[in-house]
């Protein structure tokens, strides 16, 4: 990707207090885009928006609940307001709830499809009026691995990511007519608070860390860095002829039904 390929673009980005958003939103910076960071964590928020400023971006943090339609809808005007249109949004922002389906509530189960899940289609659908006079406009989700294949005690988060790659699909041909491209983005391990939580809530966090790295090809967990990488391509001019299709970011890990760095 060209030097500053962003200038004068604005990208919105959920979830960019932490992790993937924050190193999305720090890529998009870096490559010259305005960059409006959301998320539900106003303390992250503000002191992602600080780092960037500090490195010379551009940005500005919303604070906003994406599991309530209404903050979206603030958060998006406000958006709107500041810097006149969107031209590349990213929904990263997502919860992971490790209880199996014996433990998991109703309500914990609609939390975690109205983040992962519903606030993908309630930011696309009040994003699309700036979306559509936008001449480079693209969306990218976030799906996971778990896109593709399940995990255990995961069932909200397992159909939620499910649900993130077949929607970016639809949403990919519904906006097609308007040149909106729309993708998924979907990372295996990546070293994040969100998988340092996942990890931190089994029986033995350091069995449980080891056994999963001992199941990825490459070895490690990826960078949020690397993640964010993709999902810069996927809204440049270099993926031009790209739409309602995933890229999986996992340092192998679905390439193989099985895996042991140490066979026995
Ligand atoms: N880390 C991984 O291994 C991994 C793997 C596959 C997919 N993903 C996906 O990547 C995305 C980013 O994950 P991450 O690992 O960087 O997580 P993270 O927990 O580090 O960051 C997620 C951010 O989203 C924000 N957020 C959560 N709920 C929100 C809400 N309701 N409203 C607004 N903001 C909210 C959090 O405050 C946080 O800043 C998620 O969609 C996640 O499911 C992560």
């Amino acid at each position: 990707m060209s030097e500053r390929s962003f200038e004068q673009r604005v990208a919105l980005v959920t979830g960019a207090g932490s992790g993937i958003g924050f190193a999305a939103a720090q890529r998009f910076a870096e490559e010259g885009a305005l960059v409006a960071l959301v998320d539900q964590n106003a303390e992250a928020g503000q002191d992602a928006a600080s780092a960037i400023r500090a490195s010379g971006g551009v940005c500005e943090f919303y604070h906003a609940d994406l599991g309530v339609e209404q903050e979206i809808i603030q958060a998006l005007n406000k958006v709107v307001n500041k810097f006149g249109h969107v031209d590349h949004l990213v929904n990263n922002a997502g919860t992971v709830l490790v209880k199996g389906i014996e433990e998991c509530s109703a309500d914990e189960w609609d939390r975690v499809l109205n983040v992962n899940l519903r606030s993908i289609f309630l930011m696309t659908k009040y994003s699309l009026p700036s979306l559509r006079i936008s001449l480079h406009a693209t969306i990218v989700n976030l799906g996971s691995v778990s896109s593709f294949t399940a995990q255990a005690d995961t069932p909200a988060y397992v159909a939620s990511k499910g649900g993130a790659l077949m929607l970016s699909k639809a949403l990919a041909l519904d906006l097609a007519r308007y040149g909106i491209r729309v993708n998924c983005v979907c990372p295996g391990i990546t070293d994040t608070p969100m998988f340092r939580y996942h990890v931190n809530a089994t029986a033995d966090p350091e069995h449980t860390l080891r056994k999963r790295i001992d199941r990825v090809p490459l070895a490690r967990a990826l960078a949020p860095r690397e993640v964010a990488d993709t999902i810069l391509y996927l809204s440049s001019e270099q993926s031009s002829g790209i739409t309602g299709t995933s890229v999986v970011v996992d340092a192998g890990y679905t390439a193989a039904s099985e895996w042991t760095r140490n066979p026995d």
